[in-house]
């Protein structure tokens, strides 16, 4: 069965398609390579003893995906491709409205030409704003607080209109909540462009020397230790998520949280990781970031009861696993290997 993969080459859909190509798909992947290195596919493809066939093409592309839907029997896609820095996002909104929502609209344009309609949409936890309680089930109000979330809750709003329109759709949401972590053999992983905005790479690189010190922003939230809380999920579990939900076979449309249910401080995570890893990490406590909240984890149960997915593993997991990508990979993936 071919799958089609966009963003492929990114953080978690480098994981996936690793997944993919072990559960025995064959794996077709579409990535601008704007926010990843060619050389995560080659890596797959080392650790799964199969191929994938790429193609460096933007989603907005509609000839280049044109090709692919004729070249391909696609079965289904998993639609990853995006930008997703919050930050950047507000400084640069029409990038993130066009990039996102254009090639969003074209992909699901020729997906319906090519009567391929099957599809998992990466969305995210940030579609319920700030949220009023938690844990958050699927039920709970959306909105959005920066032009990247409103890009998801967006393209999350076009699909519940494409499936009204056409029962044929399955399409499922996955709400991912903080992933983290890195496949177990140390060989992919999570790669950011310059300093890094989220907490995981910002402590693998004071770990590792790269950063002096780790900023813990805030310290006076109404939780137990004062800093915030998250729902942080291992990327292997998230990628063994979306393929449960292309097993799940359901007209419509169904929106899903991929998260572990338990929410961690910023201090549960770096103390998990100094003792995984042996290693001090640096820091200072600083004031609150704009745009934060206390606390955001998920009720993940839909995603058990109809999904048969959970995850699995624990957040010393994912400290370890971070780490063993950072420490066999102190720059990254290799920059010159860009290109074929
Ligand atoms: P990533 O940046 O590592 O991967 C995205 C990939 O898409 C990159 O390889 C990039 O080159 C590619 N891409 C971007 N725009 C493209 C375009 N127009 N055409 C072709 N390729 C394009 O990000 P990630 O962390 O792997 O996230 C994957 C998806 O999950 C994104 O949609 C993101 O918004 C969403 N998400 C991520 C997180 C997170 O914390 N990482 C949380 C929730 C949701
Ligand atoms: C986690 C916690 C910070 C950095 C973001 C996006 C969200 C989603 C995932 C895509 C918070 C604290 C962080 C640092 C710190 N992406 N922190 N020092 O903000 O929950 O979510 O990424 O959809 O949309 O907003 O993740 O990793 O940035 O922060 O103290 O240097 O770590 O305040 O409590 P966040 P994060």
């Amino acid at each position: 069965m071919e799958i089609l993969v966009t963003g492929g080459a990114g953080y978690i859909g480098s994981h996936t398609c690793l997944e993919l190509l072990q559960a025995g798909y064959d794996v077709v992947v579409i990535d601008n390579l704007s926010n990843s290195q060619k050389i995560a596919l080659d890596r797959i493809e080392q650790l799964a003893g199969k191929s994938v066939t790429f193609y460096e093409n933007d989603v907005m592309d509609m000839n280049a995906l044109e090709q692919i839907f004729t070249e391909h029997d696609i079965e289904a896609v998993i639609h990853f491709a995006g930008l997703k820095a919050v930050g950047e996002s507000v400084a640069l909104p029409l990038s993130y409205y066009k990039n996102n929502l254009v090639s969003s609209l074209v992909l699901f344009e020729v997906m319906a030409r090519h009567n391929v309609k099957k599809l998992v949409f990466s969305s995210s936890a940030t579609v319920y704003g700030v949220p009023e309680t938690t844990p958050i089930d699927e039920s709970a109000p959306r909105s959005t607080t920066n032009p990247y979330g409103a890009t998801k809750l967006m393209i999350e709003q076009m699909l519940e209109d494409v499936a009204a329109s056409d029962a044929d759709w399955e399409i499922s949401l996955l709400r991912y909540f903080n992933p983290i972590g890195a496949d177990i053999s140390g060989l992919i992983g999570e790669d950011p462009n310059g300093i890094p905005n989220n907490l995981m790479p910002y402590v693998t690189q004071v770990a590792a020397g790269r950063l002096d010190e780790l900023s813990v922003y805030g310290q006076d939230y109404e939780t137990p230790d004062g800093t915030g809380i998250r729902d942080y999920i291992h990327v292997v579990d998230l990628a063994k998520g979306h393929l449960k939900a292309l097993e799940y076979t359901h007209p419509g449309i169904e929106a899903f949280n991929l998260g572990t249910g338990t929410g961690s401080s910023v201090l549960d995570l770096v103390t998990t990781f100094e003792s995984a890893t042996g290693i001090d990490v640096k820091r200072k406590f600083v004031d609150r970031r704009p745009g934060d909240v206390a606390a955001c984890y998920a009720d993940a149960s839909k995603a058990e009861r109809l999904l048969g997915w959970t995850a699995e593993k624990t957040l010393y997991d994912m400290c370890q696993d971070a780490w063993r990508w950072q420490s066999q990979n102190p720059e990254g993936y290799p920059r010159e290997m860009n290109r074929r």
